[in-house]
């Protein structure tokens, strides 16, 4: 996820719920860039043995860009990565990269055969949307990449035009599913266990799933997939989590032969999941075992605030509190959400504040004070 799944979050994201594999966010290649790996894009591929797969995702307006940058992750040891024709934003879309390829199935096509003929098979993978204007392309490019050696394509059941609104697609997802012969990835509103399995039942042939927002909201959401029920926290698990994500953001930034040193010795190999003193014992690595160092910068706290704001609408009602997003500093942050709440709670998605996360907030809102005081779930 740009702006979200860099190297410190998928270091806290393993942390907390152990995917199976992670994303880089896209990095955008052109003809003169990059002409190596950007340090600290993906330092998992060469650096670092982790529990977790990185997939870097490339995105780029022709063909030979995207191979040549490729090629650099390909000898880096990535299993394979991801061309993104994905993205709605008005910059790539207007260079001709993104979702802008999704305009005719020709220029799609095109461009996707012209990689298969420079890569070797299974060594790239596709992430589209359904379509550009509206999902006209779809079954012709579906079609197109039948006889293709893609390692897997994944499908946000939406198109640009649509951005995040609406139902994702899970139906046009099914049939890409029935009629490619190598994995789809499924993409788009699994927010929780339940919603994956109402998705499932309907559209019994997909099997994968990848979680964007889900994941923002509720960062153990791999556990509760895994076993099936919401992830009881305790109030301190909670306040040593978000700690450490600061205090990973801090060290990435202004100590990165810290964190270097922290992630070779193993500090980073299990995963603390919902273990209070799991947490406690990174804590206090991030910390060189001395008390609490509360002083982040304003940039690592802004991130932790970011992965807060969406976070608290899984939380019990208290912690939807806005002011808890006003707080000045990491201490005064910390303090305020340690006073909130019971001392344990589970974290589950609260379909009651889904408007916070959809383009058309306002529509949705269930009445406009709620921002301001939100209403309390029942
Ligand atoms: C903040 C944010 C950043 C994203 N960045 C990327 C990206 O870099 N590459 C990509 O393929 N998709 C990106 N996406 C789209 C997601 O991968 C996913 O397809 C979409 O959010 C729908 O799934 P969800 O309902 O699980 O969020 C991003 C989504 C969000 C919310």
């Amino acid at each position: 996820m740009e702006g979200v799944s860099d190297w410190p979050f998928r270091l806290w994201f393993s942390q907390t719920s152990a995917p199976a594999f992670m994303s880089t966010p896209f990095l955008r290649a052109t003809d003169t860039y990059p002409k190596h790996i950007p340090e600290d894009f993906a330092p998992e591929l060469n650096r670092y043995v982790m529990p977790y797969d990185l997939i870097p995702q490339v995105m780029a307006s022709r063909p030979e860009d995207f191979v040549r940058a490729a090629r650099l992750f390909l000898e880096a040891g990535a299993k394979w990565v991801d061309l993104n024709c994905g993205c709605p934003s008005p910059n790539p879309v207007s260079g001709g990269a993104g979702s802008s390829l999704l305009k005719t199935p020709r220029t799609f096509l095109d461009f996707v055969e012209e990689i298969a003929a420079q890569l070797p098979p299974d060594s790239f993978s596709v992430k589209m949307r359904t379509g550009f204007d509206d999902t006209g392309v779809f079954a012709a490019a579906i079609e197109g990449l039948k006889h293709l050696p893609l390692r897997q394509l994944t499908v946000h059941g939406r198109t640009r035009k649509d951005r995040y609104d609406g139902e994702a697609r899970w139906d046009l997802i099914q049939h890409a599913r029935d009629a490619l012969p190598y994995p789809v990835v499924a993409s788009g509103d699994v927010v929780s266990w339940a919603t994956w399995q109402n998705k499932k039942s309907q559209h019994p042939s997909i099997k994968n799933v990848i979680i964007g927002r889900g994941a923002l909201r509720n960062p153990w959401i791999f556990a509760e997939l895994r076993t099936g029920e919401p992830l009881t926290i305790s109030r301190r698990t909670l306040v040593l989590a978000l700690a450490s994500f600061a205090q990973i953001m801090e060290l990435s930034y202004n100590h990165p032969e810290k964190l270097d040193e922290l992630v070779k010795s193993g500090v980073f190999s299990g995963t603390c999941a919902a273990d209070e003193v799991l947490w406690r014992n990174l804590w206090s690595h991030l910390n060189d075992d001395e008390p609490r160092n509360l002083s982040v910068e304003r940039f690592a706290f802004g991130r932790t605030k970011m992965i807060w704001n969406s976070l608290r609408s899984s939380l019990p009602a208290e912690f939807f509190d806005p002011t808890l997003l006003r707080a000045k500093t990491l201490g005064e942050f910390l303090s305020a959400l340690d006073q909130r709440g019971d001392p344990s709670f589970s974290v589950a998605h609260t379909p009651a504040w889904d408007w916070l996360f959809t383009s058309s907030r306002k529509k949705n809102a269930v009445t406009t004070d709620l921002e301001v005081s939100p209403a309390l779930p029942s």
